[in-house]
Parts: C-alpha cells; structure tokens; sequence
C-alpha cells in the first residue's frame, strides 16, 4: 500500500497529521517488529525503540524501501530512567507529533520471586511498569491536548491469572490501561490493553522458558495478534484479547473462584 494511502481508508481515526507516526517500544524482535511492518503497510512514519540499535536500523531501511514511509531510531533502555525521559519527551513532541503510542517491551521471568535476584525483578518491573506508565502519561496528556491518539499496552492473558510477578506487572497494566481508557471516553484518545496468550517471538527463548510440552493450539502468531490489536485499538475496545479460544479462557477465568486461578500455577510450582 502506498504511503499515506491508510489516512484515505474507512473507519480510519483522526491523525494530528496526513501522515500519522506511530512509536512502538521493543521493535527490534517479535510482536513490536510486526506492529512496525503493519503500521508501516498502512503508511504510518514509525519512530522504533528498542536496545538493539543494529537490528532497528535493519528494519527501518525495510520499511523505508518496501513501504516507502520514515522511520527513526530511538536506542534506549527503558529500565534506565534517563533513556526513558528521553523516549518521553519524543512522545511528547508537538513538532512531530506521535498518532499511535505501542508500549510493547517486556520480557519473561524463569525464576520465581524468591528465587530472583531483587535486581531482575526490579527491571523487569521498571520495564513492564514505570516505563508503561511514565510514556502513557507523556501520551495521553498530550494527545488529549490535541483530541486524537491511541494508547496500545502489550499486556498478556497471564494479567488475569496469579502466576508471579510477570502475572502481577501485566495485571497493573491491563487494569491500569481500563482506567486510563474510561478517564479518556469523549477526548478522541484511546487506550487499548492487548492481552495475547502464547505467541511465537523470542519471548520464551530469552527468557529461557521451556515451552516444549505446549500443543500446537495453544500458541497464536504475531501478525494475526498485530492485526487484531490495531483492529480493536480501532474501535476503542479497553481490552484485546486475541482469538476465540483465548477470549474463552478468559472468559473461563472471570468465573471460577480465584483459588482455582491460584491452583495450577502453586502446582506447577511444586512440580518443578
Ligand atoms: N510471546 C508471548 O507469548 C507473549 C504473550 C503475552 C504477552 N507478551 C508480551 O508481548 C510483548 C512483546 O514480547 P515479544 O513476545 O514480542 O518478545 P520478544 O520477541 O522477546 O521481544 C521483546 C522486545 O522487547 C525489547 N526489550 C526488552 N528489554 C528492553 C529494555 N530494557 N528496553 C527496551 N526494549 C527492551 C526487545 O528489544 P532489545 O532486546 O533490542 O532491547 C524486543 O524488541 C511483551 O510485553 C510481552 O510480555 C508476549
């Protein structure tokens, strides 16, 4: 599709420009990388962050030349609270203004709580959290200003079960993300908590989790959760729960007493 040409499309939202960007956190790999490729299919100019700098710079000359949009390159780490001040403040930009805000990156914890070192479980913390919260603010008050946006937070089913402390930091995401999405009803501002199950990235190899045992059918692909969570950010839905059999577990989850939800997670605990 040709740049631009998304601006032209139905149930198209308002851009602050023809040209709308989106800045997507974590786009070096996984599900951040395919909301980059999808966004810039639709003509989005893209302002990608991650650590990697070499694999950022790749996939925005990709983009530049299949879909002829912009893309910058913001290295950062978000843990580190200068970095993340720095991607604040180019939210915040009224020169440049940014249509679409993806708060994507995050990353999987192997080790229980007290198994952890407390600095890992602050990073992970400060990455899944602060830097949700510190960008969303920068966000939303601007978009606000401007009454136009979108607010994705990748958020995850495991927000709906007690399964640690990646459980814990996705559940104040997707709760926090409902708030933010009934505070900013009427602005023109959306938030959007996407809420996958299992998806094929490097999620779990990095994390180091053992994944092998998992059937065939509990695993979604990234482009098919991508598009789901544009499609719902979209039509302003708080929550995105991609898939049928995943909107069933969740489903499943609202109603069972919470000793259940506790269960299966205390015994795999036990088991290990
Ligand atoms: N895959 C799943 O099964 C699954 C399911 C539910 C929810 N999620 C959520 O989906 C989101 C994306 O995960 P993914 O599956 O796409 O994982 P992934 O393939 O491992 O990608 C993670 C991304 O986060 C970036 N990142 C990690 N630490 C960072 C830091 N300190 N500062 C800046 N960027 C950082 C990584 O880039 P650099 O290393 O270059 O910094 C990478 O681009 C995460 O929030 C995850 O919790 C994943």
């Amino acid at each position: 599709m040709a740049k631009g040409a998304r601006s032209a499309a139905a149930n198209t939202p308002a851009y602050a420009c023809c040209m709308p960007t989106a800045l997507i956190t974590g786009a070096s790999a996984g599900l951040g990388l395919e909301f980059a490729r999808q966004y810039a299919e639709e003509g989005f100019d893209l302002v990608l962050v991650a650590r990697t700098g070499s694999r950022l710079h790749e996939l925005a000359e990709e983009c530049g030349s299949r879909f002829g949009v912009t893309a910058e390159v913001l290295v950062a780490d978000l843990v580190d609270r200068a970095a993340l001040e720095r991607v604040a403040e180019r939210v915040r930009s009224t020169e440049a203004p940014i249509d679409v805000l993806v708060n994507n990156a995050g990353l999987g914890l192997k080790k229980s709580f007290t198994e952890n070192p407390l600095e890992r479980e602050e990073a992970a913390f400060d990455l899944m959290c602060r830097a949700v919260l510190v960008l969303s603010h920068a966000a939303a008050t601007t978009m606000k200003g401007r009454g136009s946006g979108e607010i994705i937070n990748v958020s995850s089913v495991a927000s709906f079960i007690a399964g640690g402390t990646y459980s814990a930091a996705k559940a104040y995401v997707t709760v926090f993300t409902e708030g933010l999405a009934t505070e900013l009803a009427g602005t023109g501002v959306t938030a959007t908590a996407l809420c996958p199950g299992f998806t094929h990235t490097e999620f779990h190899e990095r994390g180091e989790m053992d994944v092998s045992n998992l059937p065939e059918i509990a695993w979604l692909n990234a482009p098919d959760v991508v598009r789901t969570a544009i499609a719902d950010s979209r039509a302003g839905k708080a929550v995105s729960v991609p898939s049928v059999r995943y909107q069933a577990v969740v489903g499943l989850l609202g109603l069972i007493p919470r000793s259940l939800v506790r269960g299966p997670v205390v015994a795999a605990r036990r088991r290990r």
